[in-house]
């Protein structure tokens, strides 16, 4: 299939999958998903309702090519583990994780809107088919039933969080789109920018799990440090693989942030490196699309620079790891626990 979830190769920086034997879509998702994974399915059936929803028959045609391309289902898979650290019900949980997932659905369209791309979970973006303006209202209009779907688990305290969150998401991608080509080797600067545009996403994701299934006040504070951590190491990797990654594999342009103006953690940590700033130059001077494709060069050339990175992320593992030390052993711990493991050495 498209997923390899094989054995983690701790001899390689990148976490090389090796020897993976080819499994079905569904095999991956149990291995990777555990006691989630089964209901999976009722989740994404909430999900493509919503594409016949409409009346109007182009928003119909949109919503389809948006919902068509299924990407990991990361951030639902974890609201479902976390749901069944309460009284699992998945008449909230479903609802809950179709909300999580179709709101990071709708800011990829508006980000793909962004950042012009072409390509998404291994299809063309709905920018690509049928333009910006009409994205962005499909955007607004999936947003919209984010919103609806929260409103289903009928509490105010977990809608008001995902009305934070979509806040904080803007927030990010604002900073974010406030400094391309602007040059900074300001790593707090990157770890606010991706706490907003992504971390707190997935922090929301996990805690709201536990609070729509009334788990415990401990499980619901563990959880959001699980999520928040692990949100942090989840955008930290997916950076590296901007750099190192197979855009086949991704599903999506790769090698396009720095070419796009966005400073990330391998370009920061080259910088730091190289005091003569090849990276300002290439921003400020003259032939900057030449200059910064030496750049890239450079930086690839430096497999200390992605080690490094790699550290930072495993750091961020270990915090998420922490955050969920004191629950108690149960199936669902130890996917949790797993899925650290995964967010560190993926390499898609
Ligand atoms: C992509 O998220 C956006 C980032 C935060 C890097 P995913 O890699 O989880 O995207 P899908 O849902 O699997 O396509
Ligand atoms: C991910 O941003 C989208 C959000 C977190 C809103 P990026 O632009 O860094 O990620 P990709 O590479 O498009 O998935
Ligand atoms: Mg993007
Ligand atoms: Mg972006």
């Amino acid at each position: 299939g498209r997923y390899n979830f094989g054995k983690f190769d701790t001899t390689s920086w990148h976490g090389q999958v090796t020897g993976s034997i080819p499994m079905t879509r569904n095999e991956e998702l149990e291995i990777l998903y555990g006691p989630a994974a089964k209901d999976l399915p009722a989740v994404t059936e909430l999900i493509q309702s919503v594409a016949s929803q409409p009346e109007l028959e182009f928003l119909r045609q949109m919503l389809s090519a948006a919902l068509a391309g299924t990407g990991k289902l990361l951030r639902p898979a974890i609201s479902l583990l976390s749901a069944r650290l309460g009284e699992y019900d998945l008449s909230l949980a479903a609802p809950l994780a179709a909300s999580v997932e179709l709101l990071h659905t709708a800011t990829l369209v508006h980000d793909d809107v962004i950042d012009q791309a072409d390509q998404r979970r291994g299809k063309p973006t709905p920018n690509a088919l049928f333009g910006n303006s009409a994205s962005v209202m499909l955007g607004d209009y999936m947003f919209a039933n984010a919103a609806d779907f929260i409103a289903q688990t009928d509490k105010p305290v977990v809608v008001r969080k995902f009305a934070k969150t979509i806040m904080e998401m803007a927030q990010g991608e604002l900073v974010q789109d406030s400094h391309v080509f602007e040059y900074s080797d300001d790593i707090n600067r990157y770890l606010n920018q991706i706490r907003g545009k992504t971390a707190v996403l997935f922090a929301t994701a996990a805690e709201g799990g536990a609070i729509v299934c009334d788990a415990d006040p401990n499980i619901i504070s563990a959880m959001r440090g699980y999520g928040m951590n692990l949100g942090m190491a989840f955008q930290v990797v997916d950076d590296i693989l901007d750099f190192t990654g197979d855009a086949s594999l991704m599903g999506k342009p790769i090698g396009s942030d720095l070419m796009s103006g966005n400073i990330t953690l391998p370009a920061i940590l080259y910088m730091q490196k190289n005091p003569s700033n090849p990276i300002q130059h290439a921003f400020e001077g003259v032939r900057r699309t030449s200059n910064i494709k030496k750049a890239i060069k450079e930086i690839l050339a430096d497999d200390s620079i992605f080690w490094e990175a790699k550290n930072i992320a495993r750091e961020m593992c270990d915090e998420a790891r922490e955050s969920i030390d004191d629950l108690p052993e149960s199936t669902e711990k130890k996917i949790l626990l797993n899925l650290v493991e995964y967010t560190f050495s993926r390499e898609h």
